[in-house]
C-alpha cells in the first residue's frame, strides 16, 4: 500500500533555543523567508503525502493557523494589488481535509508522540518527519525513500554519516555490511549510544517510513535513553518481525534544534536562495574578511 500519511511530531518545548521559543513554537522560527516547518511539509508533499498529522502540544496553535486560510490577510493583499506575495501566502494553506492535529499531553518521548497519531494513521504504512531536522535534497529525502519503498516495501529509516564523536546525540544503526545502492541491511539500532559502544557512525536522520505494527510495539515500549519512550527502541523490536532497511539519502541535513544547527540552516538556505543567494554570499565573504 502506498505511503499517504505523514506524522510530524511538533510538541517539544524547544528548550535548546530558549528564550526564542518562549512565546512561539520552535517550528515557526524563520529560515530565510518561511518557518522551518514549511520546508518539512513541502518535503512531505513532494513525496506524495496526502495527509499530515501534526502531533502538537500547548502553545502550538500558530502552527495550525499557519497552514489554514488567512482570510483577512488575503483580502487586504488583494485590495493592495500585492499579487506575488498573495500567491505565496495562498500556497502555505494545506488542501481542505488534509491535515489533522492531535495533542501529546505529556513529554514522554518521541515514541509516545508518534503513538499519539495511531488512530488518525490507522492500519496503513506512514512516514514520520522530525521537523527539527531540515534536509535539503533534490528529490527530497522522503521522496527518495518513497521511491525505495515502492521497490522493497517494509520499513525504512533515513541515515547519514556523522563524525564518530557525535554519535551519542542520535539513534545509530548497525549495518550488516551488504548494500544495494543506497539501501543498507541492518542487524540492529540503538538510541544515543556511548561513542565506545556505537555500532557505526550512521545516524538516524529523522525521516522514517513505518508499518502500522509499530503502534502496538510503542504501546508496550518501556522508557529508554533519557528516561523517554524511544521510537528507535520500538523500531529495533519491529525489525525482528519485519523487513527493515536503512537508506543513505543524497542531500544535506541541518539540525535546527540547536543554536549552531539553526544558524547553519539559515546560512545554508540563504546561500542557496535564488532571490538572495548571490548577495548573501558576498555579505558572508565581506563579514569573514573583517574577522
Ligand atoms: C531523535 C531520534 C534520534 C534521531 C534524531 C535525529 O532524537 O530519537 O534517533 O537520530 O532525532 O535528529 P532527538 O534529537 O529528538 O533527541
Amino acid at each position: 500500500m502506498r505511503v499517504r500519511k505523514a506524522v510530524l511530531p511538533v510538541a517539544g518545548f524547544g528548550t535548546r533555543v530558549l528564550p526564542a521559543t518562549k512565546a512561539i513554537p520552535k517550528e515557526m522560527l524563520p529560515v530565510v523567508d518561511r518557518p522551518a516547518i514549511q520546508y518539512v511539509v513541502d518535503e512531505a508533499l513532494e513525496a506524495g503525502i496526502e495527509h499530515i498529522v501534526f502531533v502538537t502540544g500547548r502553545n502550538k496553535g500558530s502552527i495550525e493557523d499557519y497552514f489554514d486560510i488567512a482570510y483577512e490577510l488575503e483580502v487586504a493583499l488583494e485590495a493592495k494589488g500585492k499579487d506575488a506575495i498573495l500567491e505565496q501566502v495562498k500556497q502555505t494553506k494545506l488542501p481542505a481535509g488534509s491535515a489533522s492535529f492531535v495533542r501529546q499531553q505529556s513529554p514522554l518521548g518521541l515514541g509516545h508522540a508518534v503513538w499519539c497519531a495511531k488512530d488518525i494513521v490507522g492500519n496503513e504504512p506512514f512516514a514520520v518527519l522530525l521537523p527539527d531536522v531540515l534536509v535539503k535534497g533534490s528529490p527530497s529525502c522522503l521522496a527518495q525513500m518513497v521511491e525505495a519503498y515502492d521497490k522493497v516495501g517494509g520499513n525504512i529509516v533515513a541515515v547519514d554519516q556523522v563524525p564518530m564523536e557525535r554519535v551519542s546525540s542520535y539513534g545509530v544503526i548497525a549495518p550488516k555490511g551488504e548494500r544495494d545502492g543506497r539501501l543498507i541491511e541492518m542487524t540492529g539500532m540503538v538510541e544515543k549510544p556511548p561513542v565506545a559502544d556505537a555500532p557505526s557512525n550512521l545516524k538516524i536522520t529523522g525521516r522514517y517510513i513505518l508499518q502500522p505494527e509499530i503502534f502496538g510495539l510503542l504501546e508496550s515500549q518501556g522508557k529508554g535513553a533519557g528516561g523517554e519512550i524511544q521510537l528507535t527502541d520500538a523500531m529495533a523490536r519491529l525489525m525482528e518481525a519485519q523487513s527493515f532497511f536503512a537508506y543513505e539519502y543524497e542531500g544535506q541535513d541541518y539540525d535546527c534544534g540547536s543554536k549552531l544547527g539553526y544558524f547553519e540552516a539559515v546560512l545554508g538556505y540563504a546561500l542557496a536562495s535564488d532571490e538572495i543567494g548571490a548577495d548573501a554570499k558576498a555579505l558572508a565573504k565581506a563579514m569573514l574578511d573583517k574577522l
